[in-house]
């Protein structure tokens, strides 16, 4: 029988890469989401790339645990991948409490469910945000983690630690500490630190869908691109990084998802080293600001209108990762270059700019 894997926030942009990974590996897929964030563009691209009509689908509130125990009832979850929460940073400095209420409750009740429910294993989505301005770099798993600069990314460090925490307690069920718990088994647990996820499935038929003015550079790139937004700005050309402009790590988001496949298999096929593991999904390769302007330019053939503008408060100055760990451990590399993965982003804009 096919493990089946939840996949909370499943419509998403991250989710909907993943889903269809997962079932590319032969595993049973159940996509959850309210649909607080997307529509069904993508659900739907899902659906036409795995050629099967018929994925479960349920629109549900990860907030509310009636309706989490009842989906645990109804369908026998192996491993749950937790993606359903806000993830804008500026949004969540103007609206704390909405941001911790919902992306701590949602995962509450989602380690709740996997604990009652019995021998569920869970990987949680977190983000190179943890690691804040990096001391040295690249950053390895045992890099310090600094305080968060904004309530989404300490929303990151606190699932961290309530899955740290959850699978300590619940990891050997029968032990001393939850004897007598209300736990039907184990739990173990993963969290992957993404970098800057970007890019599309090739198929250009799933890809990021930013509501209003995006906030990350390359959907705002592609806006621009096809004159959905006049210009775009780089923030900060005064950086001490080779060209001025900040460096980050851009991750395809096709291998990004492929990495959540080698970490459910990892799971479910009892290869965990320890209760808790943590892995970087990076490539290990900086880019800049511009050098990626630059890459898109060429690769797409398109002239760019930008600017440069000032600083964007709370962005740090370069981090990158070393992707060491994952590669050895989960056996998963980053394959495909920024071109391809700029090519891919330009197809979606022009995929969706068709359907308008
Ligand atoms: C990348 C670089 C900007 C827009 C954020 C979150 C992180 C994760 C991914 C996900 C920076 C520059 C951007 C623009 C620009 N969260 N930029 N002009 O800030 O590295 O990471 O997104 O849910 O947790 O913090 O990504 O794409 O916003 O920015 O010059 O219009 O592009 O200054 O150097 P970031 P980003």
């Amino acid at each position: 029988m096919a493990k089946r894997v939840l996949v909370s926030g499943g419509a998403g942009f991250i989710g909907s890469h993943v889903t269809v990974e997962l079932m590319a590996a032969g595993y049973e897929v159940v996509v959850a989401d309210n649909m607080s964030n997307c529509d069904l563009t993508c659900f739907e691209g899902v659906k036409k790339i795995t050629g099967k009509d018929d994925i479960p689908f349920v629109k549900m509130d990860f907030c509310d645990a009636d309706a989490v125990n009842r989906l645990f009832s109804q369908y026998k979850i192996d491993a749950v991948i937790h993606f359903a929460a806000y993830k804008a940073v500026g949004e969540s400095v103007a609206e704390p409490v909405m941001y911790y209420k919902n992306n701590l409750e949602s995962f509450l009740n989602v380690i709740e469910a996997a604990k009652t429910h019995g021998g569920c294993n869970v990987l949680f989505s977190s983000s190179a945000t943890v690691y804040g301005e990096p001391d040295e770099l690249p950053v390895t798993e045992k890099s310090p983690r600094q305080p968060a600069t904004s309530p989404y990314g300490n929303t990151k460090q606190m699932c961290e630690d309530i899955l740290r925490d959850s699978v300590k307690a619940y990891a050997k069920y029968g032990n001393e500490v939850n004897a007598g718990a209300e736990c039907n088994g184990p739990i173990k647990g993963i969290a992957l630190r993404y970098f800057n996820p970007i890019g599309a499935h090739p198929s250009a038929l799933i890809g990021e869908l930013p509501r209003g003015v995006p906030n990350n550079l390359v959907p705002f790139i592609t806006q621009t691109a096809i004159g959905k937004r006049e210009c775009l700005s780089i923030f900060g050309n005064d950086y001490p990084t080779p060209d001025g402009t900040c460096q980050r790590d851009y991750i395809d988001i096709v291998d990004l998802a492929k990495a959540h496949v080698y970490a459910v298999r990892r799971m479910l096929d009892g290869k965990m080293e320890e209760d808790y593991e943590i892995f970087n999904v990076g490539t290990g390769r900086p880019v800049s600001v511009l050098e990626l302007v630059n890459a898109f330019e060429k690769v797409n053939g398109v002239k760019l209108n930008y600017k440069f503008a000032p600083r964007r408060a709370g962005d740090v100055t370069a981090i990158w990762a070393d992707p060491t760990l994952a590669n050895e451990k989960l056996g998963w590399k980053a394959e495909r270059s920024v071109e391809e993965t700029l090519a891919a982003a330009w197809a979606w804009e022009k995929h969706l700019a068709g359907k308008e």
